[in-house]
């Protein structure tokens, strides 16, 4: 049997700290879940001293979730070990995760700290979390740019003072996949006591080799792998799960160790944090963008059509692509959507099924057929809902090349209808116009797209809009077979999402 890589997933903490990224404590935990789903080893929570709400989204996930390691991350001093332990310490078998940088431009300009110090600090810090746990993890921030004999002597000393995991981050993406494959080789060769922890990789994707180190570190010894779905994170991003995953298992023959990955929940996940995220996955992006499995060229559709492996090097239902299947009709019942949605990789509540069964029959009273994208949607959009105070009642535009686009909205605003008219430069300005006139809110809105995960005239339009108001920006979904009205809905539900920001914020104050 090959060795086993352990998947550190920090989509919750690393993929977070992407701009326009954040997601709230109800979103953290499904994501957690379906991490558990894809039976990812470790999962990075978030970084407990950074906020009130990143304390309470770790300790939540700490408490409730199981079945996998949680991590919390520190910088190197005792208040923020303490602070992460206090969240983590109702896990099964929770990780502290603390960091501090090695290389000198880090030690010099921000740190203000020379080498002896920094090597004290790291120890000690590393002794203070393990009088909390033996689960300790240490990352040498900026390791690829750091001296390397001086990582080895803090890694050596750190191990030592107790942490079990040491991690060589790339913090800033500047690594080559020679050089850091040489790195990883190099630590192992020279730390008398690198036997005791577990050698782990953290790529950011700067030069876009994020996950070409990864399996150049893998090939060197490294075996824990820190990553997120759909390669989100600072800048660039991280290395992406779905692809050093798919790697491995693709090309045993080439990286000789595997994960534990279950494989069928990569497409749901990826749709799932780009949804909760509102961070769309480009197209040609490897594994899970939408045209990752296409044919476009008669030769290769041809090809495939004859022996699927002449242009396929993986098969689409290994990561839980399930592309045009047809599902369900009119007459199919709660139970039917229940197997189907557990064999497209989701987990749903009872409540949840209840409220997706709802829309689904009232899709099928539109449409005939119904496929798996269209179920998709309808349980993305349910699951990124949260209390509505802004609830749409009723939409009617009057728009097309001879006409005032005019619209008129009826809207029930905590609990009372309310209904006004507008006219706009088109039909979606006089709708956000009226929105913004009932609603009283001044929001600026930042981005629209209009999407569908089907294809088809008759498919469910899926639109996403980020707006901002007072300096906070949320972003809003809104599905409809009609897509002034998904439109409308995406703009209340983005209103929903300041609402409900202030009101956690208070709640946290
Ligand atoms: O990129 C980085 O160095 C990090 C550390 C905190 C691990 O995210
Ligand atoms: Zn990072």
């Amino acid at each position: 049997m090959s060795e086993k890589i352990f998947i550190f997933d920090t989509t919750l903490r690393d993929g977070e700290q992407s701009p326009g990224a954040s997601m709230n404590k109800q979103e953290k935990f499904r994501l957690a879940q379906q991490l558990v789903l894809l039976n990812v080893d470790v999962i990075e929570a978030g970084f407990p001293i950074a906020s009130v709400g990143d304390f309470d989204c770790v300790k939540n996930i700490a408490g409730n979730i199981k079945g996998l390691q949680v991590a919390g991350l520190a910088r190197c001093n005792e208040k923020d070990i303490d602070r992460a332990w206090e969240a983590l310490k109702n896990g099964e078998d929770p990780r502290i995760h603390t960091f501090l940088a090695t290389s000198d431009i880090h030690m010099r300009h921000k740190l203000k700290m020379n080498r002896d110090q920094v090597l004290e600090l790291a120890v000690a810090s590393v002794k203070h979390a393990a009088k909390y746990t033996s689960n300790v993890e240490f990352s040498a921030e900026d390791a690829t740019r750091s001296d390397i004999d001086f990582v080895c002597q803090v890694f050596e000393a750190v191990i030592e003072a107790g942490a079990r995991t040491v991690n060589f981050p790339d913090t800033t993406g500047y690594a080559l996949p020679g050089e850091h494959g040489e790195q990883i080789r190099y630590l192992i060769a020279n730390i008398p006591n690198i036997d005791k922890a577990i050698v782990s990789v953290h790529c950011h994707n700067d030069l876009g080799l994020a996950v070409a180190n990864s399996l150049a570190a893998i090939n060197s010894g490294a075996r824990q792998v820190e990553c997120t779905i759909n390669g989100l994170g600072e800048r660039a991003g991280n290395t992406a799960m779905e692809e050093v995953v798919m790697a491995i298992r693709t090309r045993p023959d080439q990286v000789d160790v595997h994960t534990d990955v279950v494989t069928e929940h990569i497409h749901p996940s990826s749709r799932l944090v780009s949804t909760i995220t509102g961070m769309p996955v480009q197209p040609n992006k490897a594994i899970v963008g939408a045209n990752a499995f296409a044919h476009e060229a008669g030769i290769h559709q041809d090809g495939v059509l004859k022996e699927r492996t002449t242009y396929e090097i993986m098969n689409p239902s290994d990561i839980g692509l399930t592309k045009g299947n047809l599902v369900l009709g009119k007459h199919s019942g709660r139970h039917a959507l229940k197997d189907r949605i557990e064999v497209m990789g989701y987990s749903l509540s009872n409540a949840e099924l209840d409220r997706v069964f709802s829309r689904f029959k009232d899709l099928a009273d539109l449409r005939k057929d119904i496929f798996d994208e269209d179920i998709e949607a309808i349980i993305m959009d349910e699951i990124i809902k949260i209390p509505e105070v802004y609830e749409l009642v009723s939409l009617g535009v009057m728009s097309g090349s001879m006409k005032l686009p005019t619209a008129a909205v009826r809207l029930k605003i905590n609990g009372e209808e309310k209904e006004g008219a507008a006219i706009g430069v088109g039909p979606i300005d006089a709708t956000y116009r009226t929105i913004a006139e009932l609603t009283g809110t001044s929001s600026q809105l930042l981005f629209f797209s209009v999407s569908s995960f089907a294809g088809g005239t008759d498919a469910l339009g899926d639109v996403l809009v980020r707006i901002e108001d007072k300096g906070k920006v949320v972003i809003g979904h809104g599905l409809d077979p009609d897509i002034i009205t998904a439109a409308g809905k995406a703009y209340l539900n983005g209103l929903n999402r300041l609402v409900f920001l202030q009101k956690e914020s208070e709640k946290n104050n």
